[in-house]
């Protein structure tokens, strides 16, 4: 059986990014696999989180998630910190993981900066837990943003590192799946930065929860350049290129068939109709949110349930690694 992980961290408003380039797609695959998605909070305390902002923000992502259109029922939604067994198979992952592979991850090098001496363990380590999150599942495919395609990477290459030290084919190699027409949005304020949480302008992303009249101004002040007409053209044109891109995406049509309807019109126009098609998108998906909000019972029941479900798949797996590693459990 094809099995789906994915995760999302808890760190603040999920924007368009996290939904085109992850959440929407996880929405179909219910249909076609057994789904596990997960609210990553252990990495989310890799950098440094207000305890009861994040409390809040666990409730909300699941609140987005569901109200995506994920399915408590079908797919399994739990917040990673109640299943043990991720932080203890991260730990046995530690023990045969070199440095040098990690000294490669871009994403440490991002967010450590040049205080690499400040940064934490936890930082360093990240790829490993999630390596552990999908593994312990023995997950096949990790639906993405191209952002953590190097991670899973390295989650490829710890699955087989221990699968020869063992020599068993105990883990599938995960597959990736990055999917859709807005793989890597980018910033409304830089077309070659990431749309991300963690950029300072609120201009540059497009959070579930606006309304209508902001995600129009954000889109009317998005940055864009001086050639007349849109482009594919992300590398001399990244603006255009992301702004067609969200488009395509949000409306389940081709780049190439969206930059033919607008051949000849300018920015003006398609950011018009860009905030009207997103906002048409996003408003059922921020009621649905705040309906859900309202009831924070409600949401806590869901991830306990969820919890305990990917908990007895996780345990079984948990005790057959140690038992391969040799570590007694009488
Ligand atoms: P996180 O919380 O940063 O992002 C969640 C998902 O959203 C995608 N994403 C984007 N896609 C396109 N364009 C963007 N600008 C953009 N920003 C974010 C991410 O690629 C991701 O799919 N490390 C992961 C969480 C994680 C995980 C896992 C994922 C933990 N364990 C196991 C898969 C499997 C992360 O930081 O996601």
């Amino acid at each position: 059986m094809n099995r789906i992980f994915s995760g999302v961290q808890p760190t603040g408003n999920l924007h368009l990014g996290n939904y085109l380039g992850a959440i929407k797609n996880w929405v179909g695959m219910q249909n076609d696999y057994e789904c596990i998605y997960c609210i990553v909070d252990l990495h989310a305390i890799t950098v440094a989180q207000d305890p009861v902002e994040l409390l809040a923000n666990t409730r909300e992502v699941t609140a987005g998630l569901i109200a995506a259109g994920i399915d408590p029922e079908r797919s399994i939604i739990f917040n990673q910190s109640q299943v043990a067994s991720h932080a203890e198979l991260a730990w046995l992952f530690n023990c045969i993981t070199p440095l040098g592979w990690l000294n490669r991850m871009t994403q440490f090098k991002e967010k450590a900066g040049k205080k690499r001496d400040n940064a934490v363990l936890g930082l360093y380590a990240y790829p490993v837990l999630m390596a552990a999150d999908i593994l312990l599942y023995r997950a096949t495919h990790v639906p993405v943003g191209e952002d953590q395609k190097q991670h899973l990477e390295l989650s490829r290459d710890i699955a087989g590192a221990f699968n020869r030290l063992y020599d068993q084919e105990y883990f599938p190699l995960p597959e990736p799946l990055i999917l859709g027409e807005a793989k890597r949005v980018m910033s409304l304020r830089d077309g070659r930065a990431k749309m991300s949480k963690s950029e300072a302008s609120e201009n540059s992303r497009i959070n579930l929860t606006d309304d209508a009249e902001t995600i129009q101004r954000k889109i009317r002040r998005a940055k864009t350049d001086s050639e007349p007409g849109m482009s594919l053209d992300a590398e001399n044109r990244p603006e255009a290129a992301n702004l067609l891109g969200i488009y395509a995406a949000l409306n389940d049509e081709s780049v190439e068939v969206v930059a033919a309807r607008f051949t000849g019109k300018g920015f003006a126009e398609f950011k018009l109709e860009l905030a009207d098609l997103a906002a048409a998108k996003l408003k059922p998906i921020a009621a649905e949110m705040r309906r859900l909000m309202a009831s924070t019972d409600h949401i806590d029941d869901i991830l306990k349930k969820g919890g305990a479900r990917a908990a007895a798949m996780a345990e079984p797996n948990l005790a057959e690694i140690k038992k391969i590693i040799g570590l007694l459990d009488p």
